[in-house]
């Protein structure tokens, strides 16, 4: 095991029955609050990868692709949920457990052809990764990898996401 991933795995906190009876969440504020593994993990992040824009996923996922696009030397773009984006959207519906969400991106956020990278906290059934990759597509952009923090590996989304460059620095 890295140093890397020992010092994520060290302050990635379980906790028990949130947010419903029998879930695990994963919470990364332990992580976000130290100031060394979370440099370390926008550094690992924006890793050797060439591209024009990072894309963040609401909400957890502004938090890491934010600080990742400054240190690409590239722009950021948010991918909201249903409503938030005041401008003309594009939007993805995915499935959730139970029913369904959207989430959208403004029409007019990339250039065409543009090199994106797709940050997120966790890669977990996949049904948001495949919906923000299927957005950009749609938008006119190339998504070039899609990084994340943590990759519930039990759940397979990588599966969703065939032909898709995945990164995970740690798998649980
Ligand atoms: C979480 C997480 C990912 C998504 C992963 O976000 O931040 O975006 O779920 O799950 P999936 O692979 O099964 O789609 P959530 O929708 O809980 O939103 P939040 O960041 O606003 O809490």
């Amino acid at each position: 095991m890295s140093d890397l991933t020992a010092k994520i795995l060290g302050r990635i906190r379980d906790v028990p029955d949130y947010p419903s009876p029998g879930i695990v969440f994963k919470d990364i504020t332990p992580l976000l609050g130290d100031h060394v593994t979370f440099a370390a993990v926008v550094d690992a992040l924006a890793d050797e990868l060439d591209v024009d824009t990072v894309v963040g996923i609401e909400a957890r996922g502004f938090i890491l692709a934010a600080p990742v696009a400054y240190q690409a030397g590239a722009g950021f773009v948010p991918v909201r949920k249903k409503g938030k984006l005041p401008a003309a959207v594009l939007e993805e519906s995915y499935d959730l457990e139970y029913g369904s969400a959207v989430i959208e991106v403004h029409r007019d956020a990339f250039a065409p052809g543009e090199r994106v990278l797709i940050v997120d906290d966790v890669l977990a059934t996949g049904g948001t990764a495949r919906a923000a990759v299927d957005l950009v597509g749609r938008a006119g952009a190339e998504v070039v990898a899609v990084s994340v923090l943590m990759e519930l590996g039990f759940l397979k989304g990588r599966d969703r996401l065939t032909g898709v460059d995945v990164r995970s620095l740690v798998v649980v």
